[in-house]
């Protein structure tokens, strides 16, 4: 990744709230971050703080119940979701696209995947009738498909997970969009499928230079793929930086607690204080919203909100403890 390349993608404040009993409930928070060309941004973090919300939003698309409440989502200086519906729809699938979490879903059950990779080219106007067909066909192979001419022919249920996952980055790149949103994209498949849908991504980008965001709760997975990570925690980032910064010198507890339970990594599980209790959102304090599984809470952190500030060439953290986080991490931990 060329660190002068330019921005594919820039997000900025973007807050989205949930309709609940109370009112309308963030769940995503000032989020704000950028992709550049050719670049793999990852977003990590547990179930339920807002990957999927955020992934969403790249695409203008609003969840059942949600609003966007405030931000911009800048592709090519277009704001995403200041789009009507109609631009929107043209939009999708052509400059950014979206491979889902569970391929079944985003395939039609009853159309040939040859059939289904020929439509994304024609609804945009790529190509049409054997232009359409043939091309879909090289859009198979380039996913790995090895027999393309079988796979185009096959009906999603008569395919294998992952290749079925292979099918559905076809249809997202069918168009050459300048951005792909993933979603989880490996999670359900076996451990070497995973690795060879990652590969596969980390060569499609080096070939075409297309953006990606990678949202995952897998760290394990990130750091093979990720170009630079951006941490989530209850719906606000808390910590980006490049993957090796972050996986070498993590400054937020919460990233260095979720890296300390990665058990593949170069670190003796012990070596942090593991991580409390589950994100509950209805208990959030008005401080830093990690302040009750916080091994390093102090009494005003609960009360003290904690915005990205710069600690590094690249790194921002959302912790006014970073600098002491440094070493003696045991001492500073609270007893509990
Ligand atoms: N339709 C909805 N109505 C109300 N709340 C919702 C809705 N969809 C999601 N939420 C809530 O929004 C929060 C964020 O959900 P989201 O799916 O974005 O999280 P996630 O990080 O992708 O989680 P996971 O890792 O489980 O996929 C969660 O607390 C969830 O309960
Ligand atoms: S601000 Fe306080 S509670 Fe929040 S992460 Fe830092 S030390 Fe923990
Ligand atoms: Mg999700």
């Amino acid at each position: 990744m060329n660190a002068a390349a330019r921005e594919a993608l820039t997000v900025s404040g973007l807050t989205v709230a949930y309709r609940s009993d109370a009112g309308w409930l963030p769940v995503v928070e000032e989020a704000s971050f950028t992709v550049r060309e050719g670049e793999v941004l990852g977003l990590a973090g547990e179930s339920g703080c807002g990957k999927t919300t955020v992934a969403y939003a790249m695409l203008g698309e609003r969840r059942p119940g949600s609003r966007v409440m405030a931000g911009t989502v800048l592709l090519e200086s277009q704001d995403v979701l200041a789009m009507p519906e109609r631009d929107l729809q043209l939009l999708r699938g052509a400059r950014i696209s979206m491979v889902p979490q569970n391929p079944a879903t985003s395939l039609t059950p009853t159309m040939i995947c040859g059939r289904q990779v020929m439509e994304v080219l024609e609804y945009h106007r790529i190509a049409a009738g054997t232009a359409a067909r043939r091309r879909a066909l090289e859009l198979l192979e380039e996913v790995g498909l090895r027999d393309a001419p079988g796979a185009f022919a096959r009906y999603p249920h008569q395919m294998s997970g992952g290749q079925q996952q292979r099918v559905v980055i076809a249809m997202a790149l069918a168009a050459r969009p300048r951005v792909v949103v993933l979603d989880e994209p490996t999670t359900g498949l076996d451990v070497t499928t995973q690795w060879r849908i990652l590969r596969l991504l980390r060569q499609l980008r080096d070939r075409f230079g297309t953006a990606m965001l990678y949202v995952s709760h897998d760290l394990a997975a990130l750091a093979q793929i990720c170009d630079r990570i951006a941490v989530m925690y209850a719906g606000r980032i808390v910590e980006v930086a490049a993957t090796r910064v972050l996986f070498a010198a993590p400054r937020h507890p919460y990233t260095r607690a979720l890296l300390a339970a990665v058990p593949s990594l170069d670190r003796p599980p012990e070596a942090e204080p593991a991580l409390k209790g589950s994100l509950r959102r209805d208990e959030l304090p008005p401080g830093c919203p990690f302040a009750p599984r916080c091994a390093f809470a102090l009494p005003a952190c609960a009360v003290t909100p904690q915005a990205l500030v710069a600690i590094g060439v690249g790194h921002e953290a959302a912790c006014w403890r970073w600098r002491e986080l440094d070493g003696g991490l045991r001492a500073l931990a609270h007893a509990d």
